[in-house]
């Protein structure tokens, strides 16, 4: 029987479908997203060393070792692992015609199972590739990915509530206002409070 995609459902009858990291290429008009291989660790330490003030105060504390290449190469198997294990998925964005230049990263993390099948997203695009309207591809085809390949049934996403950019770009995505957390995530030396806000698979 085709299930209508409207239609209220637990989980597929197959589960997730999301193959390997390393068999996995989304693409959009201007972007590839895959997990960057182990052998491009370089590439990864390049552009967080590129954006480290652009995305620090976004982002958790960086651990020791954060700006070398072992530090990402672990973090890469790490990554691979738990794709395998459906409890989190990473992608790297290339713009095409750039293939091994990273320029962005997008993820679906905190996988939780069972009767919620939810997932929280996270981005951060290179600073000189913003303001042309790229994340809002990457975040669209992740999304597609986690309701059409991880089985998820809700994706959330939150932002702290001046970032004005993220904001826009999960609004234009079909991300919905689900509330106001204070004291959501530790960032940049702070307690940040953040706006909720989540999308489903029966609402896109
Ligand atoms: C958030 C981020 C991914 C946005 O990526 P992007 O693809 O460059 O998005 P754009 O700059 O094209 O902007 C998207 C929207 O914000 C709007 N915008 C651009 N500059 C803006 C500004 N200074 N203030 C408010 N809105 C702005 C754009 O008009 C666009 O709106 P629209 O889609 O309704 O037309 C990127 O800025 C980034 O990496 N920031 C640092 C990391 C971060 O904030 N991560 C998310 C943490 S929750």
């Amino acid at each position: 029987m085709s299930l209508l995609r409207s239609e209220p459902r637990a989980v597929s009858a197959d589960g997730p479908t999301h193959g390997s990291a390393e068999d996995t290429v989304l693409e959009t008009e201007r972007l590839l997203l895959r997990m960057a291989r182990v052998d491009e660790a370089a590439a990864l330490l390049d552009f967080v060393v590129r954006n480290e003030p652009h995305l620090a105060p976004w982002e958790p504390a960086r651990p020791p070792g954060y700006f070398t290449v072992e530090h990402w190469r672990d973090r890469l198997v790490t990554f691979r692992d738990l794709w395998l294990a459906g409890s989190a998925y990473r992608f790297h964005l290339f713009e095409k015609g750039a293939a091994s230049r990273v320029i962005g990263s997008i993820g679906l993390s905190n996988v939780v199972r069972g009767a919620f099948q939810c997932a929280h997203l996270g981005f951060g695009l290179d600073h000189a590739s913003v303001g042309r309207g790229l994340m809002l591809e990457a975040v669209n085809a992740t999304v597609a990915f986690a309701f059409d390949r991880a089985d998820l049934h809700r994706v959330e996403a939150n932002h702290q509530p001046h970032n004005l950019r993220s904001a826009a770009v999960l609004r234009r995505a079909g991300f919905e206002i689900q509330g106001y957390a204070r004291d959501y995530l530790f960032l940049d030396g702070a307690w940040r409070d953040h706006v909720l806000t989540a999308k489903t698979r029966l609402s896109r």
